[in-house]
């Protein structure tokens, strides 16, 4: 079932969200849920707050880059009650997105390096290390669970330079190409 994807404004984006325990109820249709919601629209990665559930689960699928990276072919992963516990080595730009703010693309600085502990679908702990682009999409869905968008580093500058676009998205004056959930109209429907 395709879940309606939270957009920019939501301040469940900005919480900093709960661990689930290994009980937690239909936590399989959910992960399958949030898989088929991401590749419906086309993301390497869906975190939890983003179909507007502030728990500690996030999927990715790195997929799409392995023409950069063929190691990422069918690179698929849930991350549950994840935890960053390192991160390493020189800070490098790439050009972001998300799916919680439609047709914005902003050069984010990161460490390459990561180390993280999490429990899989199965709820089996493990502890790896990842870099490159695996390691930054891992990082960017992390941060959703932090309460943390891409948008948050960017300079004041650029902020400034995609205002307008975060207010139209805020506000529901956009057509995304896949089903969005907004703020504003949300509570108009109260
Ligand atoms: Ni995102």
């Amino acid at each position: 079932m395709f879940l309606p994807i939270v957009a920019y404004g939501d301040p469940i984006l900005k919480q900093v969200a709960e661990d689930i325990s290994s009980d937690h109820q239909n936590l399989k249709e959910l992960i399958e849920n949030m898989y088929e919601t991401m590749y419906a629209s086309h993301g390497v990665g869906l975190a939890a707050p983003q179909i507007g559930q502030s728990i500690r689960i996030f999927v990715i699928d790195c997929s799409p880059f392995e023409e950069d990276e063929p190691e990422l072919s069918g690179f698929k992963k849930t991350f549950i009650n994840a935890e960053i516990l390192e991160e390493e080595g020189e800070e490098w730009l790439f050009k972001e997105g998300c799916l919680s703010i439609p047709e914005v693309r902003e050069e984010v600085s990161r460490q390459p390096k990561i180390t993280i502990r999490y429990f899989d679908e199965d709820f089996v702990e493990h502890t790896e290390t990842y870099e490159g682009l695996a390691a930054r999409v891992i990082q960017h869905e992390y941060d959703h669970i932090e309460g943390i968008l891409f948008t948050d580093y960017l300079s004041p500058l650029r902020k400034r330079m995609i205002n307008r676009r975060l207010g139209d998205i805020r506000d529901g004056k956009i057509t995304p190409e896949y089903r969005m959930r907004f703020y504003k109209s949300k509570k108009r429907k109260r």
